[in-house]
């Protein structure tokens, strides 16, 4: 009787405590060992064997192409931070917004595209880059920021105008500048979070690194950019208030870029 309730409760320890090997912590053994492969291949270069960003051209932070010199600072992983995220500030981001940045690579950043690298080597190596901190294992991605339609007021003189003043008195000038080029009277001073010098983004430049259109620039100040001084104004700004300053960044585009596809 004794050694039957006995071997019942280490039958119900066993299952409470799941200590049989599972099927699915094999398959993402397989995938992590998947992914290193792929990371060993295409990442190491510039994220470094351990994750942090000191690969090779770490170390360099300048590289070369087609005479345009690029300052480099690979992400480091270790630190489980991330600026393209359709998450709140403060969370991690999706497996999706990995994939975006993976698939499409980061302009103005060195960051490549990773189009011609499988679909399933892709997924493998996000596994992969998520080892590298223990925020992958204590946390949970966050929720996407919910975003509507674009309003049709968008882009109309009046929300331009609303937005103008709204990009003035809730600060985007102090960085990014009255006219946009990413010179206002803080840009100088401006570091990211692993202490190197970061320059606020020049409208006038065009391409945004997390894409261009109207959604996009929306995403961006509503959920910041982890790790860089691009701050999360989620709590300070109402509906139209959002859609208007992103009808005056887009103004600022336009002004040097009239080829911007507005979504
Ligand atoms: C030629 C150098 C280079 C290579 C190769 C490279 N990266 Fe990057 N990566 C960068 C740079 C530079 C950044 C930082 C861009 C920035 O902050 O604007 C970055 C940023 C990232 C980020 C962070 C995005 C965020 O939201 O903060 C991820 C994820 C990433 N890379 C994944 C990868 C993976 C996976 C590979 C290989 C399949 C890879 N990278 C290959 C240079 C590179
Ligand atoms: C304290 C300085 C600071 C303030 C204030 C600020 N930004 Fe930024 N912003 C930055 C920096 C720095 C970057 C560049 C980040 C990078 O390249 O990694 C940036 C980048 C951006 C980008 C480009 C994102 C991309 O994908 O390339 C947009 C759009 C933007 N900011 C909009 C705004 C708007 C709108 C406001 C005001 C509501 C604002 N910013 C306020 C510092 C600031």
């Amino acid at each position: 009787m004794r050694t039957t309730v006995g071997s019942l409760l280490v039958l119900l320890l066993g299952m409470v405590l799941d200590l049989h090997p599972r099927p699915a912590a094999a398959a993402e053994e397989g995938l992590v060992a998947r992914g290193k492969a792929v990371y060993e291949v295409s990442c190491v270069i510039c994220h470094g064997p351990k994750g942090d960003g000191k690969g090779l051209t770490g170390v360099i932070h300048r590289a070369q192409a087609h005479g345009v010199v690029i300052q480099l600072y690979p992400r480091d992983f270790t630190a489980g931070m991330f600026k393209f995220r359709t998450t709140p500030t403060g969370y991690l981001p999706t497996d999706d917004d990995l994939l975006h940045t993976i698939t499409e690579g980061i302009p103005r950043s060195g960051m490549p595209s990773h189009q011609d690298v499988a679909l399933a080597d892709r997924q493998a190596v996000i596994a992969y880059i998520k080892t590298f901190s223990k925020r992958w294992q204590e946390e949970e991605a966050g929720t996407p920021v919910k975003i509507g339609k674009v309003p049709t007021y968008v882009s109309t003189a009046e929300s331009v105008k609303r937005g103008k003043e709204l990009y003035k008195k809730v600060g985007c000038f102090q960085c990014h500048g009255l006219s946009g080029k990413g010179d206002g009277p803080s840009s100088d001073t401006l570091k990211d979070a692993w202490g190197d010098k970061i320059l606020p983004f020049d409208f006038t430049s065009g391409t945004l690194k997390m894409g261009s259109g109207a959604v996009d620039i929306y995403r961006t100040f509503v959920t910041g950019l982890d790790g860089t001084p691009m701050p999360s104004y989620e709590e300070s700004l109402d509906e139209q208030q959002r859609w208007d300053i992103v009808s005056y960044c887009l103004d600022l585009m336009q002004q040097w870029k009239p080829q911007v596809v507005q979504q």
